[in-house]
């Protein structure tokens, strides 16, 4: 058998149909970026969020950008970041001048440790991107009451791995002064290429990232603040309208496979995911002794097992500077350790069997090969 990692084919499946109309309507349409296409698309976002507006754009790299620029981050300015997660956080933070400050990852859930985030406030804090990482949402309601105990502390969600996850019964992406979204095509909702988005109740800041994201014009040809071009596609928005129907019932997917692998699993040598009831299960990342060697034997037998990520970003070359003598114990050990096990909703039954016999008998024969004394 043969598991990739992610499954498009199957994943359009059910709307392959009205995607090749909505192809053949968007040429007769005229028009090929933005339009309303795109609105509709912002408009179903937010509702689907309970936030009153999205603005779109090109990638969820962009979106921290343009956020961040409109909030008027720049050099002096301290954002705190998780020490692992996406890359792309921190090098939005110093792309700015702005200087990323990173906080150790929890042992369990992953997600930046909310025990240590105070020692990090320093006056020149401005930002707190906490990262949904793995699709398990973290605790908001507890994030923001620290940072409203600060003046002039924002707090941008990162919710591109968590799209639908909720924290009490409220949506992430609704805590933060502002949240970003990833729709790369791998995400729980994922368009057809690259497409990002900003989600927002503040009416000036959606201004703001408009404009930003169109050149700096709030008006054709007129140019006062300095922007870049970050657009979505009509095609992308169109996608990704008729893929949102689908997101819940793909979460609850993910989610019963995703108990299912725990039961399954939980007398293996291993260290399951601690998820909250919540989490959309982006991925399903266990850890594990000789990762390497277990990842290599998923792979003969057919299952695409992945590691995210191998590297803390804090450990990254391009981020020495910024990281902090006494290290981040968590981070380094999570990315000597951590696998990341196919979850998907297209994945079969049998598949689903496959997956966890296999996983199964590799750790275990991994673990007996490496018992000291063999
Ligand atoms: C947590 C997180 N933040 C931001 C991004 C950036 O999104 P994009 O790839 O659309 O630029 C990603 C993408 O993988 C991500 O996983």
């Amino acid at each position: 058998m043969q598991i990739p990692f992610v499954n498009l084919r199957r994943q359009y499946e059910p709307i392959l149909a009205d995607l090749q109309n909505g192809l053949v309507n968007l040429i007769a349409s005229n028009r090929a970026v933005g339009g309303a296409e795109v609105s509709s698309f912002e408009s179903r976002f937010a509702k689907s969020l309970g936030v009153k507006y999205t603005v779109s754009c090109a990638n969820g790299t962009d979106a921290l950008e343009i956020v961040l620029r409109a909030w008027g981050i720049g050099v002096g300015d301290e954002v705190i970041v998780p020490a692992n997660g996406w890359v792309s956080v921190a090098e939005t933070v110093v792309l700015l001048g702005a200087t990323p400050i990173f906080v150790d990852n929890h042992a369990e859930t992953y997600n930046l440790d909310l025990d240590l985030l105070e020692e990090k406030i320093t006056p020149s804090t401005k930002v707190i991107i906490p990262i949904h990482l793995y699709g398990n949402p973290v605790d908001m309601k507890r994030l923001m009451r620290i940072a409203a105990s600060y003046r002039e502390i924002r707090v941008l969600e990162d919710c591109a791995q968590a799209h639908g996850a909720s924290v009490g019964g409220i949506k992430v992406g609704s805590y933060g002064q502002a949240a970003i979204f990833s729709f790369y095509p791998t995400k729980n909702l994922g368009a057809l290429g690259d497409a990002g988005a900003i989600v927002t109740n503040d009416h000036s800041l959606v201004e703001h990232c408009r404009a930003i994201a169109n050149y700096g014009q709030f008006k054709k040809y007129v140019y006062p603040i300095l922007g870049r071009n970050s657009r979505m596609d009509t095609w992308q928005a169109k996608v990704l309208s008729l893929k949102l129907p689908y997101l819940d019932a793909g979460n609850l997917r993910r989610k019963q496979i995703a108990n299912y692998y725990n039961n399954a699993w939980k007398n293996l040598p291993i260290q399951l995911p601690k998820a909250d009831k919540n989490a959309v299960w982006h991925l399903f990342v266990i850890q594990v002794d000789n990762r390497d060697q277990i990842k290599e034997e998923l792979i003969k037998k057919g299952i695409q097992a992945e590691i995210h990520y191998p590297i803390p970003v804090c450990r990254q070359p391009l981020f020495q500077k910024f990281r902090h003598p006494v290290g981040y114990p968590n981070a380094e050990q999570q990315a000597s350790r951590v696998l990341s096990i196919p979850i998907y909703p297209e994945l079969t039954d049998d598949e689903i069997e496959y997956i966890v016999d296999t996983v199964k008998t590799v750790i275990e024969g991994v673990a007996i090969t490496n018992q000291p004394g063999r």
